[in-house]
């Protein structure tokens, strides 16, 4: 039996999200939070012939509270999407306050549920429902993770396109560390289940990272003032909790690269600062999942020289980012 919530549910990514989630049969419960629509999303997903039981709820009369009781997993798309021309951290003065709400809801109702954050900037908004879930004395490092999967499934189809083959597509796997924008998106393209051409290398190489890491700027762009990533997240954002909800189940050996606090892992986390050599307090990296969440976050492994420039240069906007969220929070007490 499993629980899971959308908070965020009738928007671009909170809609097909929430469809993945009704299709899947690991998901038995349904709830959709919104401040619009989201009776009428509901009831539209309701229709669909799969197990789980959807309700929505709206603001008034604790919608927000009944919508957390008895959740195990929880999933925040809540918040605005860029334009073209803005940066995720400006969409920080609106979501940052709208994260730290639903975030404060969770602590109070389902302390205990994995909490995957979408909202952007996410290098800062996973670290305002830390600071909240600390606030409330039930913070739990192996339990809030910072959803960087897009990232994961840019990489690996980008690397599909190149190898000719898209068919390859699902199969490939590329780590993608550090955080979500721009330089802090690293991706790891000399651990790639499918190697490179061993000439791709100098201004390929090059244009291949940048694609990576300003992937969402091309949806933006393409976009052109309808907002940003919203399908291609919802597919992400729904393999993500899957795997979450099969490790939970008691699936062994599953691994998934998330954005999370590094004492989720006292050892592995440690270990971890020191291959980054800085003292980050959050990093997306590969972490090992279990019934309780994180097992194990993994070390990067033996990276090329080129990778290795690429952490350094995303430690500053990284550490940055980490510490604007950090200061919303106290700020706000
Ligand atoms: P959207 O505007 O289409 O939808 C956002 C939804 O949030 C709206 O329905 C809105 O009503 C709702 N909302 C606003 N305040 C709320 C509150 N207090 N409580 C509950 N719901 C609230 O935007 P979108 O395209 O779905 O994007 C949502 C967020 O996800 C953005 O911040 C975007 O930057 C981010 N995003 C992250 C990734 C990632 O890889 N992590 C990828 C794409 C988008
Ligand atoms: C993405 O990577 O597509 C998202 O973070 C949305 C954005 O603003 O680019």
């Amino acid at each position: 039996m499993v629980k899971a919530v959308v908070l965020g549910a009738a928007g671009g990514i909170g809609q097909p999200l929430s469809l993945l989630l009704k299709n899947s049969h690991l998901v038995t419960e349904l709830g959709l939070y919104d401040i619009v629509n989201t009776p009428g999303v509901a009831a539209d997903l309701s229709h669909i012939a799969t197990p789980a039981k959807v309700e929505g709820y709206l603001p008034p009369d604790d919608g927000l509270k009944k919508t957390l009781t008895g959740a195990d997993i929880v999933v925040i798309p809540a918040g605005v999407p860029r334009k073209p021309g803005m940066t995720r951290d400006d969409l920080f003065k609106i979501n940052a306050g709208i994260v730290e709400g639903l975030a404060t809801g969770i602590a109070t109702v389902a302390p205990k549920a994995f909490v995957l954050v979408i909202s952007n900037p996410v290098n800062s908004t996973v670290p305002i429902v830390v600071e909240v879930f600390k606030k409330h004395g039930v913070f739990n490092p192996k339990r809030i993770f910072g959803v960087t999967t897009l990232d994961v499934v840019r990489a690996s189809t980008f690397v599909a396109e190149i190898l000719g083959d898209f068919k390859k597509a699902p199969d490939v796997t590329v780590p993608v560390v550090g955080g979500h924008s721009g330089v802090t998106i690293v991706p790891l393209l000399s651990q790639s289940s499918h190697p490179l051409p061993s000439d791709f290398t100098g201004d390929k190489y090059d244009a291949l990272v940048h694609r990576i890491q300003f992937g969402g700027d091309e949806v933006v762009k393409a976009k052109d003032g309808a907002g940003s990533a919203t399908l291609s997240m919802a597919y992400a954002g729904a393999e993500f909790a899957f795997k979450v909800i099969k490790a939970k189940n008691g699936e062994k050996g599953i691994i998934a690269p998330s954005f999370v606090h590094l004492t989720a892992d006292a050892a592995g986390g440690e270990a971890l600062k020191k291959e980054i050599g800085a003292d980050l307090e959050y990093f997306s990296a590969p972490v090992e999942l279990g019934p309780e969440g994180v097992v194990k976050i993994n070390p990067l492994g033996k990276i090329t020289d080129a990778e290795k420039k690429l952490i350094e240069a995303a430690v500053p906007d990284l550490s940055k980012n980490i510490q604007t969220g950090i200061a919303f929070t106290k700020k706000s007490n």
